[in-house]
């Protein structure tokens, strides 16, 4: 403990010095918390990672969301613990595979989950992300869109919109897929008053279960606003940490799976990181300049409809 107090304080003084801002997703662990300037969920992350003046942006997260703070400042050194945190479901869509299915569909537009790579978002028009995913798809014209990679956030998006043909892509999260009703059924005898705070990349059969489905910071909102002292948590087992330090008040119970590669980074790697400045995330600069027009069509339609 008093190791990590002394990392702490290091962390922090070399952050003054050279003028840098940490990042953190969610689930990252506890200890990344206490040394983020900005927590949130990827729709958090990019708006600060958009509105930045520091010179330095460590992200404590998976490889799709630095190299999204790197599309959006392309003049700043943006760097992580581990290049080689991935996201299992933004690597199950190849370049290929999307323009194949942009062949077999053409004039639809592509509406690409953040969770995607840098090639991915620039073959696409509008990127979305858990939080806005829904209202993404209802602006834009037209009565069909090409959703990739994850099928659970497209069939949910599909049901919220009904006016809309929402095709998707077959990618899903390998943590999110896992949970389904048999487990929940099971879960819900030992705590029967517990409300369901489920993640959008569950499958259909647990988010027709849950009492509320959000993107990893809307859960904090929901559970702030609901009339309820007990939740399940159906996502990745890191929320619930989060959960208990802004909710302390009520109970949370994890109905979750761990995803391995948000939870590679600590003390140790983010101070060793910071005092190598790297290693650094690249993006093709014709790439980062195509994949910013898809987030761009992003922000405006939030800009536009609140
Ligand atoms: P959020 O944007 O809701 O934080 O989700 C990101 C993610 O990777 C969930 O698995
Ligand atoms: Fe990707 Fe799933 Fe991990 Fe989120 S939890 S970063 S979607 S593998």
């Amino acid at each position: 403990m008093a190791e990590h107090k002394i990392l702490i304080e290091k962390i922090k003084k070399l952050k003054k010095q050279k003028n840098a801002v940490i990042l953190a997703h969610n689930y990252q662990r506890p200890e990344i918390y206490d040394v983020a300037d900005f927590i949130g969920d990827s729709l958090k992350l990019c708006l600060e990672a958009r509105e930045t003046d520091a010179d330095i942006i460590l992200f404590c997260g998976v490889s799709f969301m630095a190299e999204t703070a790197c599309i959006l400042n392309p003049d700043k050194k943006v760097i992580v613990p581990f290049i080689d945190a991935g996201c299992a479901m933004a690597d199950m869509l190849s370049i290929e595979a999307l323009r194949k299915m942009k062949k077999a569909h053409p004039g639809v537009p592509v509406v690409t989950y953040v969770n995607s790579s840098a090639e991915v978002k620039a073959e696409s028009d509008y990127c979305c992300t858990s939080a806005n995913a829904v209202e993404v798809v209802r602006r834009i014209e037209g009565d069909k869109v090409l959703f990739v990679p994850d099928r659970n956030l497209a069939g949910y998006v599909g049901r919220q919109v009904p006016e809309k043909k929402v095709i998707a892509f077959d990618g899903y999260c390998p943590v999110h897929d896992m949970i389904n009703a048999e487990y929940l059924d099971d879960a819900i005898k030992t705590y029967p008053s517990a409300k369901l705070i489920a993640h959008p990349e569950c499958r259909q059969e647990v988010l027709e279960r849950a009492d509320a489905v959000r993107s990893t910071s809307g859960m904090i909102k929901a559970v702030q606003e609901m009339d309820a002292e007990e939740f399940f948590v159906l996502t990745e087992c890191g929320m619930i940490e989060r959960l208990k330090r802004e909710v302390p008040g009520k109970k949370f119970y994890g109905l979750c799976n761990m995803c391995f590669d948000m939870k590679k980074n600590n003390l140790e790697s983010v101070f060793r990181c910071l005092e190598d400045e790297g290693p650094k995330v690249k993006v093709d600069k014709n790439v980062a300049s195509k994949a910013l027009l898809s987030l761009e069509n992003m922000f405006d339609i939030m800009e536009d409809h609140g």
